[in-house]
């Protein structure tokens, strides 16, 4: 949920942090600080709100040092405001943490300092860390051994890093459970590190995942890996491929903006080398999926929170229809505490664009307990999901910034499909020339991404129409019932409508109540087999005199009649039409947040990856 960067090596730690957290801004933005080492000294700066007024702080308080660490904050335990922002200091001012999780006993480790006369100078469960830290130091362990002392004493999921006065040479870093994720990236004699890959990308592309329960220590040319034992164990340099640039806003105003104009490559990269349009093959290696296995597969269930257990909703649609398997979507958070029926003839599919998801990441961890196939479609390359599943489709997204997930909601659309054709395949549920026509159609499918992107201007005409509302209906059906749901989702995320998906067919036994001219009702109504039942429905909202806007296919003549705005998508096999059908929503809200002056790349109270329950 937070954001951690951290650095040792020769150049001036302070700037490289800062640039490292405005990449991470987006995990959270109550507030932001630094702790640098100088001259022997701790140094902190840090201030409530955005990370632009820790550049404020720096500019007119400057600190020079070569170590350091640094965070961005999602208030959890203590309002935000500058005393509860990290880094936390102790009582001797030596020790600086940053802390990325929940302590859950919290209270009691409070307590018992607090009876050893402890003065705590934040309402954070974070400095707790310190104190405790503090006191083993006193007691003559190094920084490393009381950081695993202490760590072994928290419980819930945490990302942890710890820097001295008296060793002023190295970052402690801690990763316990399944909270934030810890990338230690290797530099030519300098180390970073960072809750997500994106912050220190621009450095290098040698990366070591720090698993749960591992601790390391870092200096500028060496670094150490631990279990939480002490045992030391090998350490695992991977190569990222991401390029760095694709992290940067580039030209554009936002990175929503700039990611929801990347939707064409997206989908070409999606595509890219998994298609042989000439065979109408599906390859998707590192599934690890065999005939075998996959004909063993009696049931899916696909788990996943926000955006993307929408997508796994069309997901169920896709699988069901073309591989003829039964499929429930469910959401991560239910999953967990719900004693699911599983067996190791279900196949479990995580979604998660950051594959740090608190929520889903406990659902994987409860699949694999109950012995299910344990697939990822994650985003995040080296990510905690992508690291559990047996199997994994990567998400060929690239970094995504922006809140609202846009790119990553499209592109896991494109898996599951390809996803369902294959175990078709090999399941033996599949003709070859259906194959085949499953497979050329998405042949197009980047050209007419492209398209609908390109069409920001019919949705330039619409947004005013909500510039002023309090309340707007998605609806849609069948395959387009997700798209409600998300179109909606994005309208609340980012521009603070109440907005609702619902599925059309549930209008009349409630909803329908609500409709007058001053709540719209967008009603996606795309050339698909539940066609004629949705224009069945907007009839009826017609009739009670709401406002309607249709998302609808290119040349159809019906809708005019009914609709007050239309957006209009290119006409593509229905099986495809969630990707495009998203798109002009997408821009709807991107619009409207805009016209509200809303902050669309950060909305309030929203983090990009939530790595706490
Ligand atoms: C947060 C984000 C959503 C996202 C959800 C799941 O709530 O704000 O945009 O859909 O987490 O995230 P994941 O990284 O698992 O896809």
């Amino acid at each position: 949920m937070c954001g951690i960067v951290g650095y040792v090596g020769s150049r001036d730690a302070a700037s490289l942090i800062y640039e490292g957290l405005e990449r991470l801004e987006y995990r959270g933005y109550d507030s932001a600080g630094l702790a640098v080492i100088s001259n022997g000294r701790i140094e902190v700066r840090r201030d409530a709100g955005k990370i632009s007024s820790l550049r404020a702080l720096l500019q007119t308080s400057p600190v020079e040092g070569t170590i350091g660490v640094g965070h961005t904050r999602w208030a959890t335990h203590g309002k935000p405001c500058a005393r509860n922002a990290h880094p936390q200091l102790g009582s001797t001012g030596e020790v600086a943490v940053v802390h990325n999780g929940i302590i859950e006993n919290y209270l009691e480790l409070q307590k018992e300092l607090a009876e050893q006369g402890v003065q705590f100078k934040s309402e954070t469960d974070t400095e707790i860390i310190v104190q405790l830290v503090e006191r083993h130091l006193a007691q003559g362990f190094s920084l490393s051994e009381a950081a695993r002392r202490v760590i072994a004493r928290l419980e819930g999921a945490h990302a942890i890093v710890l820097i001295s006065a008296k060793e002023p040479d190295r970052l402690v870093v801690a990763r316990l459970g399944y909270g934030g994720g810890v990338t230690i990236g290797i530099g030519d004699g300098e180390m970073f590190l960072a809750s997500d890959i994106p912050a220190i990308l621009n450095h290098t592309r040698q990366m070591v995942f720090l698993e749960p329960g591992q601790y390391a220590v870092i200096q500028r040319d060496k670094l150490e890996v631990h279990l939480l034992n002490g045992e030391s164990i090998p350490v695992k340099v991977q190569t990222v491929e991401w390029e760095s640039g694709s992290a940067d806003k580039g030209t554009y105003d936002h990175y929503t903006l700039k990611e929801i104009n990347e939707q064409p490559y997206t989908i070409a990269s999606t595509i890219g080398g998994r298609v042989d349009f000439t065979a109408g093959q599906i390859r998707l290696p590192e599934l690890n999926l065999t005939p075998e296995k996959a004909a063993r597969i009696k049931r899916i269930i696909i788990t996943a929170c926000g955006t993307a257990a929408h997508a796994g909703m069309v997901g169920k649609i896709l699988i069901e229809r073309i591989a003829r398997l039964p499929v429930e979507v469910d959401i991560a958070s239910e999953f967990r505490y719900r004693e699911p029926i599983v067996d190791e003839d279900t196949a479990v599919i995580a979604i998660s664009q950051s594959g740090e998801t608190a929520d889903t990441l406990a659902a994987m961890a409860e699949a694999r307990k109950r012995k299910a196939i344990l697939w990822g479609i994650v985003n995040a390359i080296g990510s905690q999901a992508m690291r559990m599943a047996d199997g994994c489709i990567p998400m060929k997204a690239g970094p995504e910034i922006g809140v609202a997930s846009t790119k990553a909601y499209i592109a896991p659309l494109v898996d599951l499909y390809m996803l369902a054709v294959l175990l078709a395949e090999m399941r033996g549920n599949l003709e070859p020339a259906q194959r085949m026509t499953l497979v050329r159609n998405l042949y197009t499918l980047p050209d007419l991404v492209s398209e609908c992107v390109a069409r920001q201007s019919d949705v330039q005409s619409v947004a005013p129409l909500l510039k002023d509302i309090e309340h707007c209906l998605f609806m849609g059906r069948g395959i387009q019932m997700p798209t409600a749901y998300e179109g909606a989702l994005k309208l609340k995320e980012i521009s603070y409508i109440h907005a609702e998906g619902y599925p059309a067919g549930e209008m009349k036994h409630g909803p329908i109540a609500l409709i007058d001219r001053e709540m719209p009702v967008v009603a996606i109504v795309t050339r698909d087999p539940w066609y004629e039942k949705m224009i069945g429905q907007v009839e009826q909202v017609k009739a009670r005199g709401g406002l309607i806007i249709a998302v609808a296919t290119d040349g159809d003549e019906r809708i005019p009649e009914i609709a007050d705005e239309i957006l209009w998508v290119p006409d593509i096999p229905w099986m495809l039409s969630p990707v495009t059908a998203i798109i002009p929503l997408q821009l709807l809200a991107y619009q409207t947040a805009l016209l509200r002056g809303a902050d669309v790349d950060q909305p309030r109270n929203l983090a990009k990856s939530v790595t706490v329950e």
